[in-house]
């Protein structure tokens, strides 16, 4: 029956939200412009799975994703923002304490690109110092209606400072890649903080993450 395949589905899901079997949370925002693919793209890390249906986000929603560094369980609990401009006070609400953002834009989608600049600000009025930032060009499947150069792209985030990959959820394309180097970076902030003065990036923030923290673990990551 499909209504009991879908709950089936769900289980995982609720099982990873509930599980406070980890040594560390991090938790990540996927923010831009309505439409670039922010909620296609969790999907497709989460789930593995697509839809070329549109159902625009309404305020915000999340998944979690457990993954390993150094035999470390890290617990994602990634956030997925609604683009669109009536629900910004509700979203950037969410900024604080987010360790890493995805900034997305839609490499078909001009408009989106040019907004960047503005979510870049925004990560900066709302989020903390060390987050770590990957800008997102989305849809590199659509090649035949590039709007937007990668070479543009390439440079946009070198003057922003933020790490910079096409990437395609509905051909599965740099998905996994892009988690996956947040998820380092976030672990490198942590362990250069740590070299530094004692400070980390959970020890800077104590708030909703490091109460979550299940161990005595805040002294810094290994991973
Ligand atoms: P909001 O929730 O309004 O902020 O939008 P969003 O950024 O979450 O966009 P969403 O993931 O809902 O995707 C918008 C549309 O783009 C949908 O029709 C998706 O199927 C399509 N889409 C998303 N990612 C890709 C992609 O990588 N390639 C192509 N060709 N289409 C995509
Ligand atoms: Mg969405």
């Amino acid at each position: 029956m499909a209504s009991n395949d879908s709950r089936l589905q769900q289980q995982p899901d609720q099982r990873d939200a509930a599980d406070q079997n980890f040594d560390y949370m991090f938790k990540l925002l996927i923010i831009g412009n309505s439409s670039v693919g922010k909620t296609s793209f969790l999907f497709r890390y989460a789930d593995d799975a697509f839809s070329s249906a549109f159902v625009s986000t309404v305020g915000i929603d999340f998944k979690v994703k457990t993954v390993f560094r150094n035999d470390k369980r890290i617990k994602l609990q990634i956030w997925d923002t609604a683009g669109q401009e009536r629900y910004r006070t509700i979203t950037t609400a969410y900024y604080r304490g987010a360790m890493g953002f995805l900034l997305m834009y839609d490499i078909t989608n001009q408009e989106s690109f040019s907004a960047v600049a503005d979510w870049a600000t925004q990560i900066k009025t709302y989020s903390w110092d060390n987050a770590q930032v990957i800008m997102v060009g989305n849809k590199c499947d659509m090649e035949d209606e590039r709007m937007v150069p990668t070479e543009d792209s390439q440079r946009l985030a070198d003057d922003l400072g933020f790490q910079f990959f096409e990437a395609s959820a509905r051909d599965n394309i740099n998905v996994k890649q892009v988690f996956d180097r947040l998820v380092d970076r976030i672990c490198e902030k942590m362990n250069d903080t740590m070299d530094g003065d004692g400070n980390n990036l959970m020890s800077n923030h104590r708030g909703q993450d490091l109460r979550e923290l299940p161990r005595e673990n805040q002294g810094g990551c290994s991973c």
